[in-house]
């Protein structure tokens, strides 16, 4: 038979030839999608759906790992970004866009009084954390979730090859909704800790108060609060995961949705750390790029106007409620379980009795690519998605729920598989 993949598959040994891994983000690449069972590239995308390199049509789950919120190649994102590229994309000069979308997002954005932009959402935590050493005078950075590619940060993942280990002693993970983890680093060093940068939340929510709890403390210590909102920023609510919480920090980053998937982020913050941005370094050659601003400002724009998230967060709603049934229907909730917020929700794999997640992880993904839904096993929501869409999805969920609980009673879940299982190679939530 055909790999209904083939192409994919041609073009991945062509790819890798040139570019190690095949793919510039890791998210992207072979690591994540087992080989024989799962499309490498995608040609098109409109709305909520994408077609692979075979012509292979999916709807997408994934959103481009969370940066489209609105849908691929959203109408008036694409013309507000062809508008302006009639005037040109990057100049000797700042173009007056800049401030423009500064000021839409401190409208937006609870803790926003100055802005800078960046490129990818490591830029703006990268420069969060230095504004937040240089405003302290401190070195140590205690974090919650994942923060980028960067040295400061990457050093304490398993990913760490190539830090050097004078820059991994100085950041440590503490435990999200774990309070005392947070206090004993505050304890071990004291008087040294510049921040706490963290996901406000990412698979499970806040128990009451440890947000605000997480802030008092920071303070009680000197140290600057940053949230992470690179996905729950424009995604959780219009002013982020701090406006739906209620909590404000001190500074906060955000990429991703931002601009529908159009390359920009930012920090945003208080004015007066902010105004030590003029005394750090934190400058690059296409920060102020203005077709990714113009598509910012656009889709800023739309949230505002429209009840893109509150759609979405309805969506998501039901989503989590036919998915938990099914789980339920077919028995899986040993080894499966759905947790997050609507707009960002995730199912959750563990281990079943002589049956790895990782077995059960690739059997899903095996059977959803084969399906017509490109997902990891979670719901990156878009305002694309469809009554359709998920109606398709909650149909595919019925039918490998079903394979995936066989798998787990029959312990046979080696020969359900056509490919190998992924491997757990780098694991940050
Ligand atoms: C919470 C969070 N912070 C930071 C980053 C890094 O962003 P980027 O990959 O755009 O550098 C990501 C990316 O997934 C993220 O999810």
């Amino acid at each position: 038979m055909v790999s209904r993949y083939q192409k994919s598959e041609a073009f991945l040994e062509r790819a890798l030839k040139t570019i190690p891994l095949g793919s510039q983000t890791f998210s992207k690449s072979k690591t994540q999608f087992p080989l024989g069972v799962s499309p490498y590239f995608i040609k098109k995308a409109k709305g909520s759906h994408v077609w692979d390199l075979d012509g292979n049509e999916y709807i997408d789950f994934i959103s481009a790992l969370a940066s489209i919120t609105l849908g691929y190649s959203d109408p008036d994102v694409d013309a507000a970004v062809k508008a302006q590229l009639e005037d040109g994309v990057i100049f000797s000069l700042p173009h007056p866009i800049e401030a423009q979308v500064a000021e839409q997002i401190t409208e937006m954005v609870p803790c926003a009084e100055m802005v800078r932009f960046g490129k990818n959402g490591s830029d703006a935590t990268a420069g969060a954390v230095r504004l937040a050493r240089a405003a302290t005078g401190r070195d140590h950075v205690l974090v919650c979730g994942y923060h980028g590619w960067q040295d400061w940060y990457i050093g304490v993942t398993a990913r760490n090859r190539g830090v050097p280990a004078a820059t991994r002693a100085l950041t440590h993970i503490f435990n999200y909704n774990d309070i005392s983890s947070l206090e004993k680093y505050f304890k071990e060093f004291k008087d040294q800790v510049a921040a706490v940068i963290m996901e406000p939340a990412n698979v499970t929510m806040p128990l009451k108060g440890f947000l605000e709890e997480v802030k008092s403390l920071t303070h009680k210590n000197g140290a600057v609060l940053i949230f992470d909102e690179t996905i729950t920023g424009f995604r959780y609510a219009n002013g982020g995961a701090q406006e739906y919480f209620g909590v404000t920090p001190d500074l906060a980053t955000f990429g991703k949705g931002l601009a529908n998937g159009y390359p920009v982020s930012a920090i945003a913050g208080r004015r007066d750390l902010m105004k030590l941005m003029e005394e750090i370094f934190f400058s690059f050659t296409f920060g102020g790029e203005t077709l990714s601003l113009a598509a910012a400002s656009c889709t800023l724009n739309k949230l505002k106007t429209k009840p893109i998230l509150t759609d979405i967060a309805k969506t998501g709603a039901e989503i989590l409620k036919t998915t938990e049934a099914l789980i339920k229907k077919h028995q899986c909730e040993e080894f499966l379980s759905v947790s997050g917020h609507p707009a960002w929700s995730f199912l959750v794999f563990k281990d079943a009795p002589d049956v790895s997640l990782w077995h059960l992880k690739t059997l899903f993904m095996q059977e959803m690519f084969s399906r017509g839904i490109l997902t990891f096993g979670g719901h990156n929501l878009n305002h694309a998605h469809s009554t359709q869409d998920t109606q398709k999805l909650s149909q595919a969920y019925d039918e490998v729920f079903s394979m995936l609980s066989l798998a787990v009673k029959s312990k046979d879940v080696k020969k359900m598989l056509r490919c190998q299982p992924l491997e757990p190679l780098f694991k940050v939530r």
